[in-house]
């Protein structure tokens, strides 16, 4: 227990895996200010599957960049089961939006990149991305280069390369974004089945509203830019989570909701793009 006024911090199983306070980011574009994120504050608990979403251009990708320490904030911190990390790399396994595979490495040795880092033999790394590479549709393309790859492919490497990293806090920014409906709604199935057996803390990033009703315990929804939070969703259906809760009133309920707040957003963005 954390005791008012003793200065003895929470130990680290009771903080949450992320918690994002008051980040505000602006960036110098033309000569000018551009202010991307204001005040955003937001909290991803151990094992909670949480996502962001809000219009193109409202700072979701800058805002994991920052929670990665690749960009600093202008005000506000991160801190990660409890221990500040602002500015600070290598807490969090992040797929960026761009796949950003090594051209130089083979598939498996891009998917095993993570674990080698951290020390992991090569052997025993490649063997189970194997494994995974052929639940992902990749068996036959261990060893190819990723240029060979189709842009969806690339993705699913890119995917499992964020899942096989040993972090806690895993960062996705659009993991499905290039792939067909199908492909997508057989992953999405996949990373559910997946993280229902294996919870790590996830924050993701999605332009597809029924996606984050689908795999989110939470769901924050962000203004055009400056990024805000509009909005936070608590999604009710209880674990494990299948396909037909997409049928179900209180979805279909909320995604109309969250569609009307997106078409809102998208309205004011583009009113003001106009100006
Ligand atoms: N390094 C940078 N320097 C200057 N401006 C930047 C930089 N990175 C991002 N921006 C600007 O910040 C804004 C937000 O970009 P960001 O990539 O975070 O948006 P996003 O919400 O991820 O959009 P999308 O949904 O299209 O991926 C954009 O206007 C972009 O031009
Ligand atoms: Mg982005």
């Amino acid at each position: 227990m954390n005791i008012p006024g003793s200065g003895v911090p929470e130990p680290a199983s009771q903080s949450p895996a992320l918690n994002v306070s008051g980040v505000s980011k602006s960036f110098r574009q033309k000569g000018q200010s551009l202010q991307v994120l204001d005040n955003v504050s937001l909290t991803v608990s151990r094992q909670e599957f949480v996502s962001i979403v809000g219009p193109s251009g409202c700072g979701k990708s800058t805002l994991l960049q920052i929670i990665g320490g690749l960009i600093r904030p202008d005000s506000g911190s991160i801190s990660m089961s409890g221990k500040p990390v602002t500015g600070e790399r290598g807490g969090i396994s992040y797929m960026p939006q761009q796949p950003a595979l090594l051209p130089w490495r083979s598939v498996e040795d891009n998917v095993i990149l993570a674990r080698e880092l951290k020390g992991a033999a090569r052997g025993a790394a490649r063997e189970e991305a194997r494994r995974w590479l052929a639940k992902a549709g990749l068996g036959g393309f261990e060893t190819a280069y990723p240029h060979t790859l189709s842009g969806g492919m690339q993705q699913r490497a890119a995917f499992l390369r964020a899942l096989l990293a040993p972090q806690e806090l895993m960062l996705l920014d659009e993991p499905f974004s290039a792939l067909d409906a199908l492909t997508r709604s057989d992953m999405q199935r996949w990373l559910l089945e997946l993280w229902e057996e294996n919870r790590r803390s996830v924050l993701f990033i999605t332009h597809s509203i029924e996606e984050a009703l689908l795999l989110s315990s939470r769901i924050y929804v962000f203004s055009g830019r400056p990024g805000t939070i509009l909005h936070t969703v608590e999604v009710p259906f209880p674990r494990p989570r299948r396909d037909e809760i997409t049928e179900h009133p209180e979805f279909l309920r909320l995604k109309r909701q969250m569609s009307e707040w997106m078409r809102e957003e998208q309205a004011k963005s583009a009113a003001a793009a106009r100006r």
